[in-house]
């Protein structure tokens, strides 16, 4: 067991504003980019950002500034870039202690829908960012890899080390930022970390557009009074992890000990929720913030490229890195609730 078996997550949230490092987020106009943004800002962290505004916004920037002081917004650095550009990369990782790589095209029915522009930025842009991040001389490098790389391996829970075939081009191009990494070890003997994230939800994560994820998107349909779709029957699992708990696997991962290093990890809960049942605790959830929704869902095909059940094993992370997820399913949605509403 290394030294991080016990929980280090309250100890590195008080050490950090002592000392504050420099650290590089990609796709910090996104979803996990903006989150991880106000959180390290309001830890008086310096914070360099880089994004294309591919899926991100601007207004995720606004908010995160909204939350943070004006001396706190001071210390971050914004670079309108693309990391399918190397030279775009390598301005951005200029004096940077630790790179927490975000920026990527999420959803697995773009990728079947255009594999060419996601594989670009997932591998192409993945790899730019290891070169610029490797001549850098950065401290970490945490990127995020996905559950998706799981593929067709029917056991569960999912443990690191046993991987099925991708069922996506979305999840070959996940697998090959692992493949890269490892290799980007051997070689050179960079760093790196990989969390394999389990369908990740909170405020600010897009609930518009046909790629959106299904918490966001079915609330806003619920909110609205419009139907949800369940694509299958309904059984299909996730293990839902509340965005607070993705963040301290990001700031676990980056300040880890060198043993920790050149590993993947799942990052989740643990749990196991079924699309039913996500469907009876959004409902519920809207009720106690005064939202009726009194209709059915709609059943309809299973997608293709999904996998059936996903669940994690955390147990990796919770020794190696002391990641000690602080938010279950119910609570996470609890939390969120009131974002979406005013959203
Ligand atoms: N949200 C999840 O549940 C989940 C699950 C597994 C993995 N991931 C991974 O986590 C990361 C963040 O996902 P998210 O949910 O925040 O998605 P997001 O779409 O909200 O954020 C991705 C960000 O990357 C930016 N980006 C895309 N292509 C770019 C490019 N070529 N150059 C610069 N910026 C670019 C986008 O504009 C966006 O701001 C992605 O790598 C995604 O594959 C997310």
């Amino acid at each position: 067991m290394s030294s991080a078996d016990l929980p280090r997550y309250p100890e590195l949230l008080d050490q950090l504003p002592n000392h504050p490092k420099t650290w590089l987020i990609t796709g910090v106009a996104g979803f996990i980019g903006s989150n991880l943004l106000e959180h390290l800002l309001k830890l008086d962290q310096r914070v360099v950002g880089l994004d294309n505004f591919a899926t991100g916004h601007q207004h995720n920037l606004d908010e995160a500034q909204s939350l943070v002081t004006p001396e706190q917004w001071a210390r971050f650095q914004f670079i309108d870039g693309d990391i399918r550009n190397l030279d775009d990369c390598a301005r951005a990782c200029e004096g940077v202690d630790y790179v927490l790589h975000q920026a990527a095209l999420g959803s697995v029915p773009r990728s079947l829908n255009d594999p060419i522009t996601t594989n670009a930025a997932n591998i192409t842009g993945f790899l730019n960012m290891l070169v610029a991040a490797r001549d850098a001389g950065v401290k970490s490098f945490t990127y995020a890899a996905s559950s998706s790389t799981y593929g067709d391996h029917p056991a569960l829970p999912k443990v690191e080390e046993n991987i099925g075939k991708p069922l996506s081009p979305y999840a070959v191009t996940k697998y090959v930022n692992e493949l890269y990494a490892e290799v980007f070890a051997r070689s050179y003997g960079f760093k790196a970390i990989g969390l394999r994230y389990f369908n990740v939800f909170g405020k600010r994560q897009d609930p518009n557009g046909a790629y959106a994820a299904v918490i966001p998107k079915w609330t806003a349909a619920m909110v609205r009074g419009e139907d949800v779709f369940i694509n299958g029957d309904g059984d299909t699992s996730r293990d839902f992890c509340f965005i607070e708990n993705a963040v301290q696997a990001n700031l676990l991962a980056a300040t880890a000990e060198d043993s920790a290093k050149n590993e993947v990890y799942n990052v989740a809960v643990g749990d196991r929720t079924s699309l039913n049942d996500l469907f009876a605790a959004l409902k519920s959830a809207l009720a106690e913030n005064g939202v009726v929704y009194d209709k059915a869902p709609v059943h309809r095909n299973f997608r293709p490229g999904d996998v059936r059940h996903s669940q994690a094993d955390i147990g990796k992370a919770a020794v190696k890195l002391g990641y000690v997820p602080e938010f279950r399913i119910r609570e996470g949605i609890a939390r969120a609730m009131p974002w979406y509403l005013e959203h």
